[in-house]
């Protein structure tokens, strides 16, 4: 498994920790920054990690930033990525078993470190159903393409 992750400067300690944490469990990941505390746009890290993500080169990405909400607004502006904002491990498996969600993003001043991380063992850990949710999944893509996003 592949993980591409990305935080703005509000997001990078927690982004660090699920580094290490996805490091220890022998997961490849590559970090697309930030890499400093110095303060930067989260749009930025949203779109290095979704584009990486809709070309298929990752199996999943996992942003960061202050809410969860401005990276997750951003990254879901590319084609293909859907992007769910999660802050418990109901949605962060139901996300990926119903909406088949390919970006998990995180609030760094919302969840702590520790809930965090069974959020992304709840994420990583959930298959896509398919099934009845299929149809609904290709109904996000016949608007992306209504709007030729
Ligand atoms: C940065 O201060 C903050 O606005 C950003 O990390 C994020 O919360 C935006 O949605």
């Amino acid at each position: 498994m592949k993980i591409a992750l990305g935080s703005d400067h509000a997001g990078l300690p927690l982004k660090k920790e699920i580094i290490k944490h996805l490091e220890s469990k022998g997961i490849e990941i590559k970090d697309f920054g930030t890499l400093t505390e110095d303060s930067c746009d989260y749009p930025d890290y949203a779109l290095a990690v979704a584009e990486e993500v809709a070309a298929k080169n990752f199996d999943f990405g996992i942003l960061v930033c202050g809410t969860g909400i401005g990276i997750s607004i951003a990254a879901n502006k590319v084609p293909g990525v859907r992007a769910a904002l999660c802050g418990d491990t109901f949605s962060a498996h139901a996300c990926r078993e119903h909406n088949d969600a390919n970006i998990l993003a995180l609030g760094q001043r919302v969840v702590g470190a520790g809930l965090a991380l069974d959020i992304v063992e709840a994420f990583l850990g959930a298959k896509y159903e398919g099934g009845r949710h299929g149809k609904r999944v290709d109904k996000i893509s016949q608007i992306e393409k209504k709007y030729n996003k």
